[in-house]
């Protein structure tokens, strides 16, 4: 009994570990990336240095969580997740990836400027209930692997929601949140995207 009690304080211990914004079970990059490295990959090019994307099709990176980043840029090397610009996204060694997820995770978010549909926006905010239980905090939360959703750009939070939608098994949308997203209707699903590209 002492042993079964001694696991489940460890493990109580470690749960708010676990929910930490970089989870402490990552391993650390080998070295920390320089500019020179990151420009000669181009990501400058569509995600700014700082990881704020100025077109409306590419997704504002700072401030990802690790985890996060680190996940989809392991999907992108292993074509289980879409890309548009496929050979800007890899393929890296898990270090690299490790390399450029910390410096984006070091930068700091900032919203961009951008419309939405009022109407819809105001009818998503009373949809959020149960994305909520995920994208805590109206999607400000970025704790583990959750990506930020408030601000975030609408054109591409849009297209990510057209990817979930098209049951596309080569591309298959994130196991945990597959349930959520099949059981609502298209349309309410809009009025969510455009509820938190609303956000600042
Ligand atoms: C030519 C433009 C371009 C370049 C260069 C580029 N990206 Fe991207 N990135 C995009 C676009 C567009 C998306 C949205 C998904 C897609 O269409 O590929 C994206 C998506 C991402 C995402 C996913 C974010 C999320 O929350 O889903 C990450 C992470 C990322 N890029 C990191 C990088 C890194 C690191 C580099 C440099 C090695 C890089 N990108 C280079 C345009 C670019
Ligand atoms: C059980 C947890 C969970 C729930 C509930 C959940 N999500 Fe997610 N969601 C995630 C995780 C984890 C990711 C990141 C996975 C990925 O991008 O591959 C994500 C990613 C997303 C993305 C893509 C963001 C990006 O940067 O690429 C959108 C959009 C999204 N969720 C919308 C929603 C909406 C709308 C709901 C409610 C109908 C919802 N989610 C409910 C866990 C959840």
């Amino acid at each position: 009994m002492k042993t079964l009690s001694g696991i489940v304080g460890l493990i109580t211990l470690l749960i708010p570990l676990l929910g930490h914004a970089n989870a402490w079970w990552l391993p650390k990059p080998t070295a920390t990336i320089t500019d020179q490295d990151i420009k000669s990959w181009s990501c400058p090019d569509c995600h700014g240095r700082d990881g704020l994307s100025p077109n409306p099709q590419t997704p504002v990176i700072a401030s990802m969580p690790v985890a996060h980043l680190r996940d989809v840029m392991q999907q992108f090397n292993h074509k289980e997740r879409p890309s548009t610009i496929t050979a800007h996204h890899g393929p890296f060694s898990d270090d690299q990836i490790l390399q450029f997820a910390v410096h984006y995770n070091q930068q700091k978010w900032q919203s961009p400027q951008q419309t939405v549909n009022p109407t819809l926006a105001r009818q998503g905010a009373d949809l959020i209930g149960k994305c909520n239980r995920c994208h805590e905090k109206q999607g400000y939360d970025q704790t583990d692997d959750q990506p930020r959703l408030a601000g975030q750009r609408l054109d591409y939070l849009l297209s990510r929601l057209d990817q979930f939608k098209t049951n596309n098994t080569a591309w298959p949308m994130p196991k945990k949140m597959r349930s959520f997203i099949k059981e609502r209707p298209h349309t309410e699903l809009i009025a969510l995207m455009h509820f938190y590209a609303s956000l600042r």
